[in-house]
């Protein structure tokens, strides 16, 4: 059965705004979406039977201005009832059931919740493993007994190794030792009524249960996935260093049985993007080859890995900012966008209050999509007046690059006059974190509104309505702001990195994977390194390919590329969004990944380990492997949580092994 859970908020309780998005726009029929308001037109009505409430209720789910789902069901009446009947509260999971095409079944698993079994009640037991004096109540069985409960209990198979995965993972503790490992039942039964134990069961449900939740890595926040130089410059399409991580190190566990690689093995990554590979081996005491067939993404991976000079850094960025400040003075730009700022932020009080805004809009008190559009056609002659007063120059006159069609002319100057002053800079290496620290700036003061900043639509060049803050609001002016944020920042990350880097080579070379000469290459960049390649040979392959029809490489960085100049090498994309995912693409997608195995093979030691991460949903690995001469030892299938797509139902990727035959 299709199922998804949902965690009530208190928005729940208040104003009976269930939070949906955890189910993902492809759990509804598509006419399900109905209009911003009711005025717009209702979609095609669902069925959700509530447990608890005497009758079926017939909804629709709204969309906002812009046409993207609001994430609630548009009745909400009823949704206090289902509350108050099955005596739920704030954080309490229920789970949302798909019983046919139009009809759900939403249940509480509140009324699940076990008692305490009193036969065997272990209080204050000490274990070797635990040494905590916590009183530990309930039943304690051990790991095959457990897996037989869940099984029981959930409705589908647990097996012994997803329990040995719980207690790795600290998930639910182990108490004993010595081969007599046993889990408390009552812990293992709040684990699956919590939000991380239900998706998990409701993930399994629908993509397998071969889903390996020690590679979810859901133990870790933002800040540790995104670690240290890992957020330098954004870059789509990234794996987080976690994963490279588990592969790469010498542990092993259930399921990780064997090491593949070792400290001072040379590890290659013929797709190296933005180079988490190369920085996750420079951490582990790994050398590391990177091929990318973008320069710029070249640059992003070198610029993570090199070493600085920390004080040269501080000195160039300190000289750029104060020549950018005086450059500022004559421009007017900063007052015209300090006095914006400040008439903006009245009439956003006044006509948008927080929250009293957007309770109502969440009502369909307002219509959010008449309301926005009358305020921001009011404020408009106030932005021109400005405009005018403080003699802004808004779009450049022509819009023929990137550069010239997607940056304010005030912007476009600074930008100009930053690069200009980045030239002057002798360090190599300075100069070229410094240009990257440019380019993060350029990317997030590109002339577009807030909602579209992901997938660009059309310049804007004034104030306009933001769904997004539920306000008027107003693209940049000025680069200052953000390039100071993102210089303090590149400076940390930097000076992080350089505590845990190991003595070890890494680098990236701009090429084409399918025959790029490997050694040679290496030898123009770096001698010593390429010496030792040539006698150690390359131990293997940690990569994640592009996928067929996803993504277009180049130009998620057309700007980097306008501003700096590098030759584009669209054409050399293996498997580019611009050639879609018809069946040509998929065969020329199969031989191209297979010629750069077959290339990389060359480089490589005879008894190599290959690991590739793709989520393969035409199953075309296993024809690559045989057309790369190599075969599938192992797949390991892992849920990926921290998807950055809008849609965050189940998502899995699998982490091929190959090996020669
Ligand atoms: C999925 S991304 C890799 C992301 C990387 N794992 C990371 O964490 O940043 C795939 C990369 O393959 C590169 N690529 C595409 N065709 C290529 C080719 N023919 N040779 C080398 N690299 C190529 C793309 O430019 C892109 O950066």
């Amino acid at each position: 059965m299709d199922s998804r859970v949902i965690q009530l908020t208190a928005a729940a309780h208040k104003y009976g705004n269930l939070n949906i998005r955890s189910c993902g726009k492809s759990f509804f029929p598509p006419d399900a979406f109905g209009g911003s308001s009711k005025k717009k037109g209702l979609g095609v009505p669902i069925t959700i039977k509530a447990q608890g409430l005497p009758q079926p209720i017939q909804t629709d789910i709204p969309t906002n201005a812009k046409g993207k789902p609001r994430w609630l069901f548009r009745e909400r009446a009823w949704v206090k009832d289902f509350i108050n009947s099955n005596e739920l509260m704030k954080d309490n999971i229920i789970t949302i059931e798909r019983l046919n095409y139009r009809t759900y079944k939403l249940i509480s698993d509140n009324n699940h919740t076990e008692k305490p079994q009193t036969h065997c009640v272990v209080e204050e037991k000490k274990s070797s493993v635990q040494n905590n004096s916590e009183s530990l109540k309930g039943e304690l069985i051990g790991i095959k007994q457990a897996s037989e409960w869940a099984t029981e209990y959930l409705g589908k198979t647990v097996t012994t190794s997803n329990i040995s995965y719980l207690i790795q993972y600290g998930l639910i503790r182990k108490i004993g030792g010595n081969g007599t490992t046993q889990i408390s039942k009552q812990e293992l039964l709040n684990y699956y009524k919590s939000y991380n134990g239900k998706r998990q069961v409701s993930w399994n449900g629908q993509l397998g249960d071969d889903l390996n939740w020690a590679l979810s890595f859901e133990q870790y926040k933002e800040a540790e996935t995104t670690k240290h130089v890992h957020r330098l410059h954004p870059y789509k399409g990234k794996f987080i260093p976690q994963l490279v991580e588990y592969f790469l190190d010498s542990h092993t566990d259930n399921f990780k049985k064997h090491t593949y690689f070792k400290k001072g093995d040379i590890i290659l990554d013929p797709f190296s993007g933005s180079g988490t590979t190369m920085v996750q081996a420079c951490e582990l005491g790994m050398h590391a080859i990177g091929i990318d067939v973008s320069a710029f993404n070249a640059l992003i991976g070198n610029c993570k890995v090199a070493t600085y000079d920390l004080a040269d850094i501080k000195t160039e960025v300190a000289r750029i900012m104060n020549s950018l400040e005086n450059f500022l003075v004559n421009s007017h730009t900063i007052e015209f966008e300090e006095k914006l700022l400040e008439i903006l932020y009245e009439f956003n009080n006044k006509y948008f209050p927080v929250p009293d805004y957007k309770y109502k809009v969440k009502r369909g008190e307002i219509d959010e999509e008449t309301y926005g559009t009358k305020r921001e056609e009011e404020f408009l002659p106030i932005f021109n007046k400005l405009v005018k007063q403080y003699n802004i120059k808004l779009l450049q006159d022509k819009a023929d690059s990137f550069l010239d069609k997607w940056y304010l002319q005030h912007i476009r100057n600074e930008i100009q006059f930053v690069f200009d002053e980045i030239k002057k800079i002798k360090n190599i290496d300075t100069k070229k974190i410094v240009s990257i620290i440019l380019s993060r700036t350029i990317r997030s003061c590109r002339a577009t509104t807030h909602a579209d900043l992901a997938t660009l639509k059309e310049p804007i060049a004034a104030t306009y309505y933001c769904a997004k803050h539920g306000k008027v609001c107003k693209p940049l002016f000025s680069i200052l702001k953000r390039w100071k944020t993102y210089t303090k920042d590149t400076i940390q990350r930097i000076a992080y990195f350089d505590q845990l880097k190991t003595n070890t080579f890494q680098l990236c070379i701009a090429g084409d994977s399918r025959n790029i000469n490997i050694f040679e290459q290496l030898e123009k960049k770096n001698a010593a390194f390429a010496k030792l390649a040539k006698k150690q040979k390359i131990k293997g392959i940690f990569s994640s390919p592009p996928y067929v029809g996803l993504i277009d490489y180049h130009e998620q960085h057309a700007y980097a590329y306008d501003l700096f100049g590098f030759e584009r090498k669209d054409g050399l994309e293996i498997g580019p969004l611009s050639k879609g995912q018809g069946r040509q693409a998929k065969e020329s997608y199969v031989q191209a990944i297979a010629d750069v195995l077959n290339n990389c093979k060359k480089f490589m030691v005879d008894d190599y380990n290959v690991l590739l991460v793709a989520n393969d949903k035409y199953g075309m690995y296993p024809i690559i492997a045989e057309k790369a001469g190599m075969k599938i030892v192992n797949q390991y299938k892992r849920p990926v949580l921290n998807r950055t797509e809008k849609d965050k139902g189940a998502y899995s990727e699998t982490i091929f092994h190959f090996k020669q035959i």
